[in-house]
């Protein structure tokens, strides 16, 4: 060989091994090493090196993750032991039964159990032959599943050959294929904007991505594995209890969930149930209870199954996120840009921890896709601290009673045209401000604590002011005296009952707070204008570059889109809002005038242009996200903070996060910056850096 090959070959193999080595990190050990970006820069460079030199492929490339072509049916795969189901319990007098019942089988005072969280997707078996991915099959009966091979191996978390020096001869291991919440998500938003395929559920997304004939579709899906359970194993001799068992399989690269424990007796079972269920909503994966299983696989023998089940196993579910109820009906709500949202109205359910009686259905796309009707049975989906969804209709528990949703096209607050545009899923409400409901949700806006921040306007308020006529835009509300505030109704009478009034007392202090509002930073008074798409964080790039807000309306689309972050459905918007004659003459009535127009509110924009230099806004650039309770402050007051210092603060936690504030009891963004091996800054960092810059 060359010194040439030799050294292709070299770096080659290096490639793969950094690239092996990297996958093991971030799906066995939970501890990413590099961020995503920078294996897909390696993967790329391994793609290109294969396309070169294809006698050097090796059959642990990840690029042979994707290649094969599709199938027309998927082949049968006996299983030589079978995948045994599992019996379920409910409650803890059904935990104290079981527990009862082995500890009088085994003849022992306390039993050692092998707890794991249970995993809500498809069973698989994955055979390994002198440590090479041989064989993938679905549960099927129990004994005959189909041979999904060619799908398993685009799953990244699957090793494709073992690693270790030491490895079995034969493993068939058990384990669950799942999609991350994170990644069900995405997928759904993504298709329902560009009209792919929808999923129910994680789970239904997992068996719906494995059972497709062509890979190349399978790839494309996010999917995970965790392995529980070991169905054979020759040549290598393993320990001899489940939970170390399970850890064995790590050395070899399979992952496995890192929330197993070993616990002891009735109350260990007790306890991890209770805290697996407290933790359900961090978690990125969707589990319906969790699996207790004896330890010791000697004392698992003994016992041995019932017809069915293990008698040495049980699952404990949790109460369902999923839920049946009826659909009342469809209400149709109108935001603050005329986005009509059509909304579920349901007899009240429980689900997820919560009451659930209305739910979005997004838009008229949707109501399409669910095939839904008033009076239909379907399912809300609560999972973790995502919004309520309708995932599906029930239609065998139709009964000639429903009835077809009519989507409406006029807007029923205002009566206008609605419109659609074609290749967008939303339809509006054309109507503009004259529309009460996108006037109410515009003023509500603008009063919000980001924007002008009137304090005390809270949303009844604003809704009476509108309906009776006292404000008919943003600028009414500086125009507005005590006695037009006092006198307005919070609360219609009865015959028993007095109107209640807002009172002398409160109007004082609103008037008090619209006073405060009258010097503002014009990044606020632009994000407070509701211009679509132009969030606090857009709002703020627009004030750093322009002195004014004449400035601003002035300033052409071809300005606009040179700036950072306004791309041109942005930079659209913003010409848009200036262009419409209405919203100049409100600005007009709002911001001082040198030549001290009468009519005028007289607001007083600050400029913050001079702030964008590196000194001042020393976290240009940054991007932040905020998640559980701070202690010395509240997020809003962290989140100015941050801006202030020309940062981005997001909702989301992703590979451009640059680091995740982390206060008390922090939700999924947590795991998600771990799993993404973005920055945590604790509360007394965060203080700190807060004080340095
Ligand atoms: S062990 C002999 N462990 O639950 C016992 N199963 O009813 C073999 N499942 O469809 C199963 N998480 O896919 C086991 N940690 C876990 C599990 C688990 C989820 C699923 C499994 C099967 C069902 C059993």
């Amino acid at each position: 060989m060359s010194n040439q090959n030799s050294d292709l070959l070299e770096s080659y193999n290096t490639l793969v091994d950094t690239l092996n080595s990297y996958a093991k990190a971030y799906y066995v050990d939970d501890e990413p090493l590099v961020p995503d970006a920078e294996y897909d820069r390696l993967y790329n460079e391994l793609l290109v090196l294969e396309q070169a030199h294809p006698e050097i492929v090796r059959e642990d490339s990840p690029s042979k993750r994707i290649g094969a072509t599709a199938l027309t049916a998927f082949e049968s795969a006996p299983h030589r032991v079978p995948l045994m189901s599992m019996g379920d319990i409910f409650n803890d007098s059904e935990l104290i039964d079981f527990n009862t019942r082995l500890v009088d089988l085994l003849g022992v005072d306390k039993i050692e159990y092998c707890a794991e969280p249970k995993l809500d997707g498809l069973a698989v078996s994955l055979i390994y032959k002198h440590g090479v991915l041989v064989r993938g099959a679905t549960r099927g009966d129990g004994y005959v599943g189909e041979d999904i091979t060619e799908n398993v191996k685009t799953i990244k978390a699957i090793p494709l050959k073992l690693t270790g020096d030491n490895i079995p001869s034969y493993l068939d291991v058990r384990g669950e294929v799942i999609m991350t919440r994170d990644g069900f998500e995405k997928w759904n938003e993504n298709a329902r904007l560009n009209g792919g395929k929808v999923f129910a559920n994680p789970r239904n997304a997992a068996a719906g991505s494995l059972r497709q004939l062509d890979p190349k579709v399978t790839a494309k899906r996010p999917l995970s594995f965790y392995a529980y359970y070991v169905g054979e194993c020759e040549g290598y001799t393993l320990p001899d209890d489940q939970y170390h068992c399970l850890l064995e399989l790590k050395k070899f690269s399979i992952p496995v969930n890192p929330n197993i424990r070993c616990v002891m007796g009735l109350n260990g079972l007790q306890e991890f149930y209770k805290d697996i269920l407290s933790r359900r909503g961090e978690l990125n994966y969707d589990i319906d209870g969790v699996v207790l299983k004896v330890n010791s696989l000697k004392s698992q023998s003994s016992l041995g199954f019932t017809a069915k089940v293990p008698r040495w196993a049980i699952a404990y579910k949790f109460p369902p996120e999923e839920m049946m109820t009826k659909l009342l009906d469809v209400e149709f709500q109108v935001g603050r840009t005329g986005a009509i949202t059509p909304v579920a109205k349901l007899d009240p359910v429980y689900v997820g921890g919560a009451t659930v009686q209305s739910a979005t259905l997004h838009n008229a796309d949707e109501i399409e896709r669910l095939g839904i009707k008033i009076g239909d049975t379907v399912i809300v989906r609560r999972a973790g601290d995502v919004i309520p969804q309708v995932s599906g209709v029930v239609v065998s528990k139709r009964d000639g009673t429903q009835k077809d949703i009519v989507f409406p096209t006029h807007c029923p607050v205002c009566g206008s045209d609605i419109e659609k545009v074609e290749g967008e899923a939303v339809s509006r409400c054309s109507g503009g401000l004259v529309c009460q409901a996108q006037l109410k949700q515009s003023i509500i806006h603008f009063v919000s604590r980001d924007a002008m921040d009137l304090e005390g306007f809270g949303d009844r308020i604003v809704e009476e002011l509108v309906n009776s006529g006292k404000i008919k835009s943003v600028a009414d509300l500086y125009s507005l005296s005590v006695s037009d505030l006092a006198s307005t109704v919070l609360d219609k009478g009865s015959e028993e009952r007095k109107t209640r009034l807002l009172g002398e007392v409160t109007a004082k202090k609103l008037i008090a707070s619209i006073d405060k509002s009258r010097v503002v930073p014009l990044n606020r008074f632009i994000y407070a204008l509701g211009i679509r798409e132009v969030g606090a964080s857009t709002a703020r790039t627009l004030a750093m570059n322009f002195d004014s807000i004449g400035d601003l309306i002035k300033a052409d689309y071809q300005t606009l889109l040179s700036l950072p972050d306004v791309g041109p459905v942005v930079a659209r918007h913003i010409c848009d809002f200036f262009l419409e004659k209405h919203n100049l003459m409100v600005i007009d009535r709002l911001v001082k005038h040198d030549d001290g127009f009468l009519f005028s509110a007289g607001i007083e924009l600050t400029s913050i242009k001079q702030s964008s230099n590196r000194a001042s806004a020393p976290l240009l650039g940054q991007t932040f996200v905020i998640t559980g309770t701070l202690s010395s402050m509240d997020r809003n007051e962290a989140k100015n903070k941050l801006l202030a210092l020309g940062a981005k603060v997001s909702s989301s936690v992703s590979k451009k996060t640059t680091a995740l504030i982390c206060g008390e009891a922090p939700g999924s963004k947590y795991t998600k910056a771990l799993e993404l091996s973005v920055r945590v800054i604790l509360e007394d960092e965060f203080l700190k850096m807060l004080e340095t810059l």
